[in-house]
């Protein structure tokens, strides 16, 4: 069964909080990322767990190992149940983020789940710096690393959800670019339907501006539940 993660992609801790507030109780998990967790800080995470939400941070983190296993075990201790890393940072670096979270103690607060990311949906064709070979085949390749560096899951498009799922049983599909028919891309670039994404096997859907730039974001997410649902 798939699940929604609401990105909070807002300025404000004020607005992120209130539109977490309409989404209670609707959407399991919120995502927390560069803009807002730079504004808001830890606190915010421990106030949107309060609330009852599964928290995700969203920080890819793309550093020195030693930096990087710091970084996520300082997120298990503010609250995180998920987090990014990019696959890029390589094997040494994934693997100290995975004995970082596998050394936590048994009374940490939380131990996130470490998802690497692949190719950012933003990118088509082209136009990643430096690599000519298509974006599915590059995020194909780094799911199979991440999968043999012990993370849980990776970050891809629904329209790579399935050839990774099959490639790399067992290794959990986080898709961004989700866009319900009629809505606009904005600058991402290898999008997919709520509804083909969860067919093509994504474990979880990222949603951020067709929720947050509407009128009424609780009937949008409403609207993106439903769709899942009947695609299960
Ligand atoms: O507004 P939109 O639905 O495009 O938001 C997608 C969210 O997912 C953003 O917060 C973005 O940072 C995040 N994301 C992404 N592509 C990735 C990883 C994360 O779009 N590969």
């Amino acid at each position: 069964m798939a699940q929604l993660i609401v990105a909070l992609d807002l300025p404000r801790k004020d607005a992120a909080l209130s539109l977490a507030r309409d989404l209670q109780g609707l959407v399991p998990w919120c995502k927390v990322g560069m803009e807002l967790f730079t504004l808001a800080g830890p606190g915010l995470l421990e106030s949107l767990r309060t609330l009852g939400f599964k928290v995700f941070l969203d920080l890819k983190f793309y550093d020195i190992p030693h930096t990087v296993g710091r970084a996520v075990k300082a997120a298990a201790t503010v609250g995180v149940d998920l987090l990014t890393l990019h696959c890029q940072g390589g094997g040494r670096m994934c693997r100290e983020a995975r004995a970082a979270v596998d050394g936590l103690a048994a009374d940490s607060p939380t131990r996130p789940l470490l998802f690497g990311v692949t190719v950012l949906t933003s990118f088509a064709a082209g136009e990643m710096p430096g690599i000519a070979a298509a974006p599915a085949d590059v995020a194909m390749n780094l799911a199979a690393d991440a999968q043999g560096w012990g993370l849980d899951g990776v970050v891809c498009s629904g329209q790579e959800a399935a050839r990774i799922k099959a490639a790399s049983p067992g290794l959990l599909c986080l898709c961004p670019g989700i866009r319900p028919a009629g809505t606009a891309a904005g600058d991402q670039r290898r999008i997919m339907t709520p509804a083909k994404a969860v067919a093509a096997g994504a474990d979880f859907l990222v949603v951020g501006r067709p929720i947050l730039e509407v009128p009424s974001p609780a009937e949008a997410a409403r609207r993106i539940l439903a769709e899942m649902d009947a695609a299960e």
